[in-house]
């Protein structure tokens, strides 16, 4: 016979058991070719545009998706990227945002912004990192922009950064710079040291010219920072600095006359010399 507290029972079981199977089971869900419903990003469905929405003019209206686009790159004429380095299309989720008191930053301490190094001579870049957990790289070959970002128990991205050192015209010039063309770059692979400073040499030096170094703070598989809010500082830090023969600043240590004026110089000479000659006559 049932005593009400079995029939209870039965019944609460029975209840955490239709519970359970409308939750979400996130294991599960890693393996289902299905979007989650509690996955489902509901305010993809709008323009961003519209009589009751708040929006800068000459705003353009958004894609919209009921599915996250989780089919999207169907519709381009493109390749998926499939973990290459390629250009095409890639459907792998973004991951995890950074909160905006946790953004990444750098600052190099070696060579500092302006410095003159001497040329074909072993260097060591040297830059603090803040916020990155750093030397966590997947294979660039197999899983680039392959898996989502992902942050440590403290919200910091997990990741890694690289240098890259370009060659520019001058300290001053304006043109816009080709990213085909780079003198070297650089993976910091290693863990930042205990002061959370990242190293790397540079073993033969540089030639003569002024340079520009960045930093490529990016996460374990490569992508760049998600900052989860618009307006935020810089996330890399970027230096220019020159390279001469001697490590002098141009211009030290050879003549300090400006072009302009030496030959003016010149003239003057000249013009004493002539009168000179003259008085010889
Ligand atoms: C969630 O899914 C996994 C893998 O399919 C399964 O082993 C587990 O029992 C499920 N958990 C629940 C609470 O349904
Ligand atoms: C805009 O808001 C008004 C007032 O709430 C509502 O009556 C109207 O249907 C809305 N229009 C649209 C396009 O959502
Ligand atoms: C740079 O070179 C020095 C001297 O050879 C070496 O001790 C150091 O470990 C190197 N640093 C890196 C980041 O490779």
């Amino acid at each position: 016979m049932f005593s009400i507290a079995v029939v209870l029972n039965v019944l609460v079981v029975g209840a955490w058991a239709l519970e359970a199977r409308q939750s979400p089971n996130a294991t599960a869900d890693q393996t289902s070719l299905t979007l989650a419903a509690s996955q489902v990003q509901s305010a993809l469905a709008s323009t961003g545009i519209g009589p009751n929405i708040t929006s800068d003019p000459g705003t353009v209206a958004s894609l919209t998706s009921t599915n996250n686009f989780i089919n999207w790159c169907e519709t381009q004429n493109a390749p998926i990227t499939n973990g290459k380095q390629q250009a095409g299309c890639n459907p792998t989720i973004m991951g995890m945002m950074i909160a905006f008191n946790k953004l990444p930053s750098a600052k190099f301490q070696y060579p500092k912004n302006l410095d003159t190094l001497p040329a074909s001579q072993p260097f060591t870049i040297q830059v603090a990192i803040n916020n990155l957990q750093t030397g966590n790289f997947v294979n660039a070959q197999t899983n680039f922009f392959a898996a989502p970002s992902q942050v440590n128990s403290d919200g910091i991205q997990i990741g890694h950064s690289h240098i890259v050192i370009e060659s520019v015209e001058s300290l001053t010039s304006t043109s816009a710079t080709d990213p085909t063309k780079f003198i070297l770059f650089q993976a910091l692979n290693n863990p930042a040291n205990g002061n959370n400073i990242l190293s790397v040499n540079v073993t033969h030096g540089l030639s003569p010219g002024v340079y520009r170094a960045g930093t490529v703070n990016t996460a374990s598989n490569h992508q760049p920072i998600l900052a989860s809010v618009a307006q935020h500082g810089l996330i890399n830090d970027v230096i220019y600095f020159t390279v001469t023969q001697n490590g002098k600043p141009n211009g030290a240590g050879r003549s300090l006359v400006h072009p302009s004026v030496s030959s003016s110089l010149a003239l003057v000479t000249s013009i004493l010399a002539l009168s000179a000659a003259q008085l010889l006559l």
